[in-house]
């Protein structure tokens, strides 16, 4: 899987184990998300667009390198992939976001869709899908088929933890799209939850259930 990069930074591991732990309350589990997508996102931000621009240093002008203008879109997956959302925005603030609402029908484990709001021009600008958990792949292939639909072309998709059936769902489906994943686990269970995982990603950040 050429477009699929996992990551094996310690500090994104550590940071996982402790998300993992059912133990790790609301608080902690936020701002673990929003760390782990902003260690991430540095990375897959690697290729974003520079233009030169003049600055004055205390010293003499210099044309010098800024990223180029309205060129990142970050578009969550409803809910759970809200939380990531501050950590990329802490890396580019400039960033536009957008907002595709999804859940997963808890029998058949297919993704639904309630809402889908894009940045104009969608066409663009470099997007990333934030979703923590990719489980069969479901959501994560809706999300990218929308997007495309709406004129988006070039997609990376950032998921905190990934099972291998959902990565290579996404992956095959979506070939152009550059996947980032924080760990790979080893399973999905019978209810396509992520084995070891950590539980309901989407009732972790915001407390529910
Ligand atoms: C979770 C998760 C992903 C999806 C992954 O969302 O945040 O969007 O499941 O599963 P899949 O790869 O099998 O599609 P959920 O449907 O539970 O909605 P929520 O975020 O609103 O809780
Ligand atoms: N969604 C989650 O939040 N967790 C899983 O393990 C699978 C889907």
């Amino acid at each position: 899987m050429d477009n699929v990069m996992i990551f094996d930074h310690p500090l994104i591991q550590h940071k996982i184990s402790i998300l993992r732990d059912k133990s790790t309350g609301t608080n902690e589990f936020r701002a673990l998300t929003e760390e782990i997508a902003m260690l991430m996102g540095y990375e897959a931000l690697r290729d974003l667009p520079l233009e030169d621009v003049k600055v004055e240093t205390p010293i003499e002008t210099c044309m010098t390198p800024m990223i180029a203008g309205r060129k990142l879109a970050v578009v969550p997956i409803l809910r759970a992939g809200l939380g990531m959302v501050s950590g990329i925005l802490a890396l580019v603030p400039s960033a536009k976001v957008g907002h595709i609402g999804l859940y997963r029908d808890e029998v058949t484990h297919e993704p639904h869709e309630y809402y889908c709001k894009l940045p104009s021009p969608i066409e663009e600008r470099t997007i990333i899908v934030t979703d923590p958990m990719l489980a069969t792949g479901g959501s994560a292939v809706t999300a990218v088929d929308f997007i495309k639909q709406h004129g988006g072309r070039k997609i990376k998709f950032m998921s905190i933890i990934a099972a291998p059936e959902g990565l290579e769902r996404l992956s095959k489906a979506h070939p152009d799209v550059q996947i980032y994943v924080g760990h790979l686990d080893r399973c999905l269970n019978e209810n396509a939850y992520i084995c070891p995982g950590l539980g309901d990603a989407g009732d972790r950040i915001f407390g529910t259930k």
